[in-house]
């Protein structure tokens, strides 16, 4: 199987990153607890354990409190951060004093928030920074002039996005001397517009995809890393479905567990390792702040190396409720 597009960069990294939004206790702002500290240093050290070199963060989560718990866990282990890859996120701005939601690609906050991210953490330089969600003011060269400060700063080392198009990604790009690295995407076996875009072509059912045309084959094309949030789908196929959840899932959540028991895994390695049998070589980004639930997660390489092209469309058809046309 060919490598993936952070290796050939020489970003080291792992299979599978960890997604740091469920750290940090409440959203309300309450402070945090030597509790929430206890879930973040066993879900790191679980993380560790399979292998996990990679640690997914934004500015908002939690409002700042997950970046906040997960640098106290640093401090506690002060050899880890020559180890791991800390990846972060800015550009979605919680209403403040102004009361308006809204998303920034300014300078002005890309640089703010950059500061804010590497206070919180602890640390001297993020190894990436994506930005989060499209903001419909953007201007590349104001991307480009905060992206440069940073560079030269020493502050940020790699560049990516999140939730974008190819378009947003090639617009960006164009003003950008360095490539972009990342798309992080939400993309599960229950969520599979990115599937539908691409099999649904002239088909009346396609009418319904939301997903943007092309993006998986840009990413492969321009060697950019493809990142799955929401990759476990909430435990959906892997023991949280409900009497009252559709056939669907409950159907998909059988046919997981059979063959979690074919591969003698667990149910979540064969849901990532779906995932990951997608030649995009995509990057699942796992949020459960469960230990045991990250340590299941162990072998879903080899789920995803051992997986048939049969089962693939199996899992596919199942989730889908309905044949490939
Ligand atoms: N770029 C973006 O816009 C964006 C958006 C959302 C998330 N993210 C990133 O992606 C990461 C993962 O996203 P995610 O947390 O939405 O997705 P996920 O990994 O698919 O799901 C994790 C969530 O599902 C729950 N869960 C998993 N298995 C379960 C089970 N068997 N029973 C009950 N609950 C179960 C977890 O609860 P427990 O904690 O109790 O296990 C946790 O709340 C985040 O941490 C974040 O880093 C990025």
């Amino acid at each position: 199987m060919k490598s993936m597009p952070l290796e050939r960069r020489g970003i080291s990294n792992s299979r599978l990153v960890y997604g740091c939004m469920g750290l940090g206790g409440d959203w309300a702002g309450s402070p945090l607890t030597k509790e929430d500290y206890i879930t973040a240093e066993k879900a790191v050290e679980a993380a560790l354990e399979i292998g996990i070199t990679m640690f997914d963060h934004a500015d908002i989560y939690k409002k700042g409190k997950a970046e906040t718990v997960f640098g106290e866990v640093l401090k506690n282990r002060p050899d880890l951060r020559d180890q791991i890859i800390l990846q972060s996120k800015c550009g979605i701005r919680f209403p403040d004093e102004t009361g308006v939601h809204r998303f920034d690609f300014s300078k002005d906050h890309i640089l703010a928030s950059v500061d804010g991210i590497l206070s919180r953490l602890g640390i001297e330089h993020l190894d990436v920074l994506l930005l989060h969600r499209p903001d419909a003011l953007m201007e590349p060269e104001d991307i480009a002039a905060a992206f440069n400060t940073l560079r030269s700063a020493g502050k940020v080392r790699h560049f990516g996005v999140s939730n974008m198009t190819s378009a947003q990604m090639r617009f960006i790009q164009n003003s950008l001397p360095e490539p972009l690295v990342v798309n992080q995407l939400e993309l599960s076996l229950a969520r599979l517009d990115w599937i539908e875009q691409g099999i649904l072509v002239n088909q009346k059912a396609g009418l319904n995809t939301n997903f943007a045309d092309g993006i998986l084959e840009y990413c492969q094309m321009a060697d950019v890393q493809i990142q799955a949030w929401g990759p476990l789908a909430k435990g959906l196929f892997s023991g949280a479905a409900k009497v009252d959840s559709p056939e669907t899932v409950k159907n998909t959540a059988a046919l997981v567990a059979q063959l979690a028991a074919q591969y003698e895994a667990e149910p979540e390695a064969v849901v990532l390792g779906w995932l990951m049998k997608h030649p995009a070589r995509i990057q699942p980004v796992i949020g459960t702040t469960d230990s045991k639930r990250v340590l299941a997660c162990r072998d879903a390489v080899r789920v995803a190396d051992a997986m048939t092209r049969e089962t693939w469309y199996a899992l596919l058809e199942s989730s889908r409720g309905v044949r490939v046309p």
